[in-house]
């Protein structure tokens, strides 16, 4: 993974960003958002948010 990719332009949230937060215990898009404010502008990544944070999520539980 390229933790480096941003995923959220309006505030330059990384993957790293965001696989942080899901390590921190965050495991919903709403959770994520309060963490890193991933999606609270435009709202436009919330698609590629919510898909990484499942991705996220399977490979934590393996
Ligand atoms: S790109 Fe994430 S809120 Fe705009």
């Amino acid at each position: 993974m390229n933790r480096k990719k941003v995923i959220c332009s309006c505030y330059g949230i990384t993957k790293g960003d965001i696989a942080d937060a899901v390590e921190q215990g965050a495991a919903r898009f709403r959770e994520v958002k309060k963490q890193t404010k991933a999606g609270k502008a435009c709202g436009h990544c919330k698609k590629k948010v919510k898909k990484l944070i499942k991705k996220l999520a399977v490979s934590q539980s393996h």
